[in-house]
This record gives structure tokens, sequence and C-alpha cells, in this order.
């Protein structure tokens, strides 16, 4: 049985293939258009899970998506109402948009698919999405279910006990009360934007301190020991007017949000640190009360609160959990993974059988490209390349790059289906090096100089570098370790750098990637998940020693991760990346022609900024 799903027109439009409840294909559509988090219908990203299981429109069984548009048009109305007359303007603002296609999603789903589906459209609640995208491709027969997100049609977060191929809903919180529009409200207040900026806002929090944390419990939160609360919606104006804030939160934080691109100051820091520590704090009460009432000890979670992977880190630590399992795209995107997931299993039936490993193949969901195909592109082009048949020599000709300080982009296998690069569409570079993070920053990735890098680790030696169980996963990266107390390096008090400077000091032998607060987005790499990656640092180890490679998303700032061999040529041309492999074809920059002529700028204008 052939099911496909999809998620469409809010952000991050996707698509999913389920056949027989293996999850065949899934991709999201801002790949193949270019355009960050695109929301229109996943035309390219549906024809490419097809061509994946070779099958025509008219060959799925059903198609799913992953919300409901009536019951969310039934919240904007309601909310106008509550709000009235100010809510109006609002409603306003988004009605042509509904009335030209989200309330005809069946219709606008149709001409999607060309006509040629003639099935029936079945439509999941947006956090059972969420929900069976978190528990279904998970390693847990059964588990307890956490989905955290901005809003759906009236959820913001549920809590749902998984068992077999089932999924019981035991608890909801709602709208306006959220703990993701909470978090994007403060995105919104320190100058990042609303739904890409979260994780910067997460990655500023280390620089600053919590002094906020109690002022924004006592004024703007009302919070339950189960987890749940209550927003005092006067600091707030997502429900009645185009911004997260109204003008009475300027008061409590001595001015008026940040403008975007300005200056970051002590105060945006600060607040980033205090938002982290409320929100930490939300997630653990919710975590500790999912227990009690699941008495499981796995936990699954989904909704883009859970690409916090600080908050992640410390549930894994602190919280009565053994084990959990995150879904790696666990936004938008993987709403449609997870439509599809719920109607084969929950809504028909259909048993489950638990893979140890997992069900989501490492997320390498997305499209490949065969060596012939490479290498007609590379000619096309008039690049210079080295094609290696030896996998093993291949192997270690990257290791030995990366070693000697380059800047490797790596492309090979199938695509990553998420937000994370995890080493398919990946820039690479040495943990240990004093000055990759910078390089990377400011020359590769043309990106703030205050964000982190993350570790890739080989999975048997996680524990010696981080504070992690040896038994410990975390293949998606999303979760956050401290770097252990043996691999940090005291910071002289005349070498202690202010504010985002900090960034330059070095404090652990593996300083590209350690935080200011001596912290690591850590992601395990074992032969199951990520074969080709394990291979690349198995033979990186040998050589130096060290298990440790910096993984970062190939692409530059705004611009999505690369989907091609024409996007990886290009950003590597226009980039001052050293290397680029593909598949199984290595390139130097110094060798290509025209590589002295690097038009950054022109390159840089053809991406918003995030
Ligand atoms: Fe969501």
């Amino acid at each position: 049985m052939n099911i496909l799903g999809i998620s469409a027109f809010y952000h991050d439009s996707a698509a999913c293939l389920v056949v027989d409840g293996r999850i065949v294909a899934a991709a999201q559509e801002e790949r193949f258009t270019r355009k960050k988090h695109d929301y229109e219908f996943p035309k390219n990203a549906v024809d490419y899970c097809l061509e994946e299981a070779g099958l025509r429109p008219e060959e799925l069984d059903l198609v799913a998506f992953y919300d409901k548009p009536l019951l969310k048009f039934d919240r904007l109305l309601e909310t106008y109402i509550s709000y009235s007359p100010a809510g109006f303007k609002l409603f306003l603002m988004g009605l042509p948009l509904w009335l030209k296609q989200k309330l005809h999603t069946p219709r606008e789903l149709d001409r999607g698919l060309k006509g040629q589906y003639k099935g029936r459209f079945v439509f999941t609640e947006h956090h059972e999405s969420h929900a069976a995208s978190a528990f279904f491709p998970s390693p847990f027969e059964e588990a307890a279910v956490l989905t955290l997100d901005g809003v759906g049609e009236w959820a913001t977060g549920s809590i749902a006990h998984g068992r077999g191929h089932e999924l019981t809903m035991l608890k909801e919180m709602r709208f306006p009360h959220s703990l993701g529009l909470l978090y994007s409200a403060f995105t919104y207040f320190t100058g990042f934007k609303v739904n890409s900026g979260e994780y910067k806002l997460m990655g500023l929090a280390p620089y600053g301190d919590p002094i906020y944390k109690d002022l924004m419990i006592e004024k703007l939160l009302d919070i339950k020991d189960d987890g749940s609360f209550r927003m005092d919606m006067s600091y707030f104006g997502f429900c009645n007017s185009d911004v997260m804030t109204s003008p009475k939160m300027n008061s409590l934080f001595g001015g008026p949000p940040r403008k975007s691109e300005t200056e970051i100051t002590q105060r945006e820091m600060d607040i980033a640190a205090s938002i982290q520590a409320v929100t930490e704090e939300i997630v653990l009460k919710i975590a500790r009360y999912a227990h009690e009432q699941t008495g499981s000890k796995n936990l699954c979670m989904a909704g883009g609160v859970a690409l916090n992977c600080v908050a992640n880190g410390r549930v894994l630590r602190e919280g009565p959990f053994e084990n959990v399992w995150i879904q790696p795209a666990a936004g938008d995107a993987g709403g449609a993974l997870g439509a599809a997931m719920f109607t084969w299993h929950q809504l028909l039936g259909n048993e489950r059988t638990v893979n140890p490993v997992d069900a989501q193949y490492g997320s390498l969901l997305g499209p490949e490209f065969e060596e012939d195909e490479v290498v007609a592109y590379l000619k096309s082009v008039g690049a210079v390349y080295h094609k290696h048949d030896d996998e093993e020599k291949l192997v270690d000709a990257i290791a030995e790059l990366i070693a000697n300080e380059k800047v490797v982009g790596h492309f090979a296998d199938r695509a990553e289906f998420g937000p994370r690069a995890l080493g398919s569409r990946s820039i690479l570079g040495d943990g240990r090096s004093t000055k990759m993070q910078e390089t990377m920053n400011l020359k590769i990735k043309f990106r703030e100089s205050f964000r982190p890098f993350a570790p890739a680790v080989l999975r048997n030696d996680v524990h010696e570098y981080f504070d992690m169980r040896e038994d410990e996963n975390s293949p998606y990266m999303l979760l956050v370790a401290p770097v252990k107390e043996e691999k940090r390096l005291p910071v002289a008090e005349a070498d202690q750098a202010k504010g985002l400077d900090k960034l330059k000091e070095v404090r652990s032998v593996v300083p590209a990637i350690t935080h200011v607060d001596y912290s690591a987005r850590v992601q395990t790499i074992d032969e199951d998940h990520h074969p080709r990656f394990h291979k690349i640092i198995t033979a990186f180890k040998r050589k130096t020693g060290s298990p440790v490679v910096i993984n970062t998303s190939f692409n530059v700032r705004g611009e999505p991760i690369v989907n091609t061999p024409h996007d990886a040529y290009r950003c590597f041309m226009h980039t001052n990346m050293d290397v680029l492999v593909l598949e199984n074809v290595i390139l130097l920059k110094d060798e290509q022609p025209g590589a002295g002529e690097i038009d950054e700028a022109a390159y840089l204008a053809e991406f918003a900024l995030d």
C-alpha cells in the first residue's frame, strides 16, 4: 500500500512516501526550489518521492495531509472574535490566502497531483502527525510521546502514550498558550526572524546570564506543576497584531525589540539566556508529568520545540526517562512523514515491527546522484577532478584533507530529511583547529560570528569527550552535552574575551566545536545510521588520534542546504571552501579554473537573510 504524506501551506512544505509501513522517501520542498522554508505545495518533493519508488500518482492508495485546515480556520475566527476589534486587522491580512488556497486544500492537493490521483484525502490533526512522526519510526515498542510547537489547529503541545501500532492521546495544551510561540516571541524581540531564527536565539543564550528568568515567570507566565501554563496575553501581540510582542513587553526589558542586523547587546544575550532557562524548566516539568502519566522509561519527541537541543540534553540527563528518541524532522516538514505513518498504523490498524536501530534510516531519505551524473556535470562546467574507484583510498584522502585543516564540502549518499546535515550534505573540518570556527563562520558560511559549530564524533568514543553515557546515541544531532572536564583548557584571565568575542577563546582540545559554556551539540556516528561518514571519521582518527570532526550544513547563510551536484559546485566555487567531495570524486579549489575570481557578494545576494 502506497501512502503519500504532505505538509504544506504554512512553512517547510514536504512530502514523504510510505510503502507498506516503510518510509521509502522524504524531502523538503525548499531543497528543490532553493527558497528557504518554502510553503507552497511540495510539487518537486512529491515528484521525487514518486520517482524514487517508480510510482505514478494514480498508483497511490491514499494521500494524507498533516493538519486539518478547517479546524485551523475555526481557531482564527474565534481568536478574531475574542480579540475584536484589534484582531480584525490580522484576520483580514490572512484572509486572502485562506480564501484562495487553505480553505480549499483538497482542491489544491488535487491540482498539485495534476488531477491524476483519484483516491481519498486523509486529514490528520497537526499534533497527531507530530506524535506519529516521533513514535512510529522510533526504536521503542512502548513510549511516552511529547509534542511541542508553535500551534497546529488548536493544540500547541500534546502528551500521548504509544504502544505497538497505537497512539493514545492523553493531554493537550491549547492556543494561545504555547511554548513555541513564547520562544518565537523572544526570537522576534531579540531581532531574529520568527520560525527560522530560533536557533540563533538558542546559540546566543550561553553568552548571557538568565537575569530575566524570574521576571518572565512572574509577569508573563503562570506555570503549573504539570508544566502546562497560561500566558498573560497583554504582553504578546500574535493574537491581535502583526508582531509577536506588545508595547507592554518593552517596559519589562527597558526598550523596544532589537531591529534586525543591528548590534547584539548584553540585553539580547541575557534575554536569550533567560528564555532558554524558562523553556528548559517547562520542558523538564512536562517530561516529568508525561513520565508519571505513562510510567514509561522511553520518551519520543517532535514538534518545533524538540529542535531545542539544549533542552533535549537536559531532559536526557536530568529527566526521568532512560531513553529518548527525537524525530530528526521535528518541525512541520516532519508532519508529512507523521501523517503518512499515522494513516498506516493508527487509522488502518496495521501492525508495527520495531526496528532496534530505528526506522528512520539515518534520516537519509532524500535524493541521491549516481557517479555518471556527477562526472557528466563536472565535465559540462570544465571542473578539474580526481576520481577514486577504491573506497578505502577515497576515505583516506578525505580524512587527510580534513587533518590538514582544509574545509571540505562533502556531498554523498541520499540527502538528509530534517533541518540538520548529518554527513551527506555537510561541510567538514578538524575539530582540533583553533582557526576553524572563525574561518567557517566568516569565510564559508558568511553568518554571525557568535554561532558555534557542532561535532560529529565516533559513537564508541563519545563518552571520552562529552558527558554522555557510553551507550548513548545522538545520531541526529539533537542533543547538547557538556564537553568533558578533562578535555577542557583553562582560559587565562588576561585572555578572557568579552561579549561575542568569547567564542574565539580556546577552551578545550576541540575548540572548534566547544561553545562558550563548554557545551556541544553532539552527533554520534555509527555504522548503522551513517556508514560512509563513519568510515571517514574512523580514518581521521587513525591519522590524528582524534575522533571529532566539525559537521555543519552545506550551504551559506540564508541558503537551503545544497541538493544537487550543481548546487554543491556553485557553493564551493563562491565561498572559500578548499575541497569539494561529490560521491567518489574530489575537487581541489586551487586546481579549478576561475578559482581566483570568487564573487561571493553576488552569490549571497541570491538568498534572503534568515
Ligand atoms: Fe508543528
